[in-house]
């Protein structure tokens, strides 16, 4: 049975992927694409948001409420996440336009405005990261319990997600994980799944990663 710590270590796997293609966006923005590394890049950032929009709901709909119902002093640190949150759709949702519209036309412009669009999107999205994982992950893994994480996971995390995105995001996770965030992985989802979904979603994944990123992609864990 997975603790609240490993729900949490899997929660650091999660930030430390859009870390990383936060920084990998800001690289690739950086000089003229070719049309074919462009198209790449704009339809991974539209998908990008929307995971990451996946997980802010479980956080703000989900783990939020269970922690205030149990430790009601806990509300203005859950009413601070919420607000950082809100403030990285805003800057998401122009990342999103931005990328359709150097998608559509491939100006040297529109990739400037597009990179200018994540590194807003980066200077909301980092701070919160990390205070998230310094100031709330240890209220969090001291307030819920098993029954708890056993309904976040049913209820939330895994809820909505198609077959494909679940194990598109796994890919996603796995890849350039750190020993820890590997680790994690392996705590979290069984060696059987973890091995289907490599062979059916794995290469995908390395294929469209290459396509994207050029020499910044990584392998999976
Ligand atoms: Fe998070
Ligand atoms: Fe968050």
């Amino acid at each position: 049975m997975a603790t609240g710590t490993d729900h949490m270590a899997m929660n650091t796997v999660i930030h430390n992927a859009l870390r990383r293609d936060l920084a990998r966006l800001d690289a690739v923005l950086a000089g003229p694409l070719p049309a074919e590394r462009r198209a790449a890049v704009c339809a991974f950032v539209p998908w990008l948001v929307r995971t990451v929009h996946h997980h802010h709901v479980g956080e703000d709909e989900g783990m939020w409420p269970r922690v205030v119902a149990k430790r009601p002093d806990a509300a203005e640190l859950a009413a601070v996440n919420g607000a950082e949150h809100d403030a990285m759709v805003v800057a998401s949702d122009r990342t999103v336009a931005a990328a359709a519209a150097y998608d559509a036309d491939g100006s040297d412009a529109n990739r400037e405005a597009l990179r200018a669009a994540v590194a807003e999107m980066a200077g909301v999205t980092l701070p919160h990261l990390e205070h998230e994982e310094r100031d709330s992950v240890p209220v969090v893994v001291a307030t819920l319990d098993d029954a708890d994480w056993k309904y976040l996971e049913k209820n939330y995390y895994r809820k909505g997600m198609s077959m494909k995105d679940a194990s598109t995001s796994l890919m996603w996770m796995a890849d350039s994980a750190d020993p820890a965030g590997a680790a994690a992985l392996r705590s979290q989802v069984p060696g059987p799944v973890r091995w289907i979904l490599g062979v059916t979603s794995g290469r995908g994944y390395d294929r469209d990663a290459a396509l994207r990123w050029g020499s910044l992609a990584g392998r999976r864990a």
